[in-house]
């Protein structure tokens, strides 16, 4: 029996199948653990690794690993795994909700009905942008990316995307979607939502030059990582063009969400949920676990990272 580790409950009984074959202890990762079933914010670096000498895995409720030194474990030869692919869809929903209530003024025109504010219709009353029919840049189509160009589809959307390496084209041909240089997507784009991970090469990726240099009245989402998105920049890019409004899921020093952000009318905040959906959340237990399962078993772990 080894000792595994997990950060906080997880949802669905994939700690009772750990449980079965293994001593596990919910709520600490202690330096006396074969395991470690860690969360986003768990911050694992080779400090936080130095006791814990009898570590084999690290096994991280999350599709991203920007929580964890990637190379430190394997200095460490600690085997790091993430959850792709069971969120996917999950997330597409959140980003393209928030792509909505950005465009359509959704969580404007509620909070205005609930504070008494309508008056009654006129023309010009809440107007917002159009979905329908616009072109929406995807930073990153990877999984996640992929699947919210299959609902941009479906809105009658153009389609852009930036990556390093395009996609096969008949892959690309199939999603409907265009490669574009970044400054030409940023450029070209209604709408533009992020989905690529967060590494030194994204960090700051949305600086104040590439929001200025965004469609005037656009929209940006984030559901990936908040340091993508320079925040202060972005505030004033809210404030005083080009864009007209933002979605965002994640921020930069979560929960904290940057003050001038939180002032603007014209930015739907939502508190890290795009994977919380209950069946999501369990089948990322679940992955961790049997992750975790195979390592400690001596056999390949099933998603590893790096
Ligand atoms: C992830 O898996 O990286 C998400 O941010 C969690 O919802």
């Amino acid at each position: 029996m080894a000792r595994v580790h997990v950060s906080a409950p997880l949802v669905g009984d994939a700690t009772e199948r750990l449980a079965a074959a293994h001593d596990v202890e919910i709520g600490r990762l202690g330096d006396d653990a074969d395991a470690w079933v860690t969360l986003l914010t768990d911050p694992i670096d080779d400090a936080r690794l130095a006791g814990a000498k009898a570590l084999r895995v690290v096994a991280n409720v999350a599709v991203g690993v920007d929580n964890v030194d990637l190379g430190a474990c394997r200095a460490r030869g600690v085997v790091v795994t993430n959850t792709p692919g069971v969120l996917t869809e999950a997330t597409a929903d959140l980003a393209f909700g928030l792509v909505l209530a950005a465009c359509r003024r959704i969580a404007e025109g509620d909070r205005l009905v609930r504070a008494g504010g309508w008056k009654g219709w006129s023309p010009s009353f809440m107007v917002g942008g159009r979905v329908h029919g616009a072109t929406l840049g995807i930073v990153g189509l990877g999984r996640i990316g992929q699947a919210v160009a299959r609902r941009a589809r479906g809105f009658g959307m153009h389609v852009l995307y930036t990556q390093r390496a395009p996609l096969p084209e008949p892959l690309a041909r199939a999603l409907g979607a265009t490669w574009a240089t970044l400054d030409d997507l940023v450029a070209a784009s209604d709408i533009v939502s992020i989905h690529c991970p967060l590494t030194p090469e994204t960090r700051g990726l949305f600086s104040a030059a590439r929001l200025s240099s965004m469609k005037a009245g656009s929209v940006l989402v984030n559901t990936a990582r908040g340091p993508i998105v320079d925040e202060g920049a972005l505030a004033a890019a809210l404030e005083h063009g080009p864009l007209a409004a933002a979605g965002l899921d994640v921020f930069a020093d979560e929960p904290r969400v940057h003050p001038a952000l939180l002032a603007l009318p014209n930015v739907v905040l939502t508190p890290h949920i795009a994977s919380a959906e209950e069946a999501t959340r369990a089948a990322m237990a679940s992955l961790a676990v049997d992750n975790v399962l195979a390592v400690l078993a001596g056999k390949p772990p099933l998603t590893p990272v790096g």
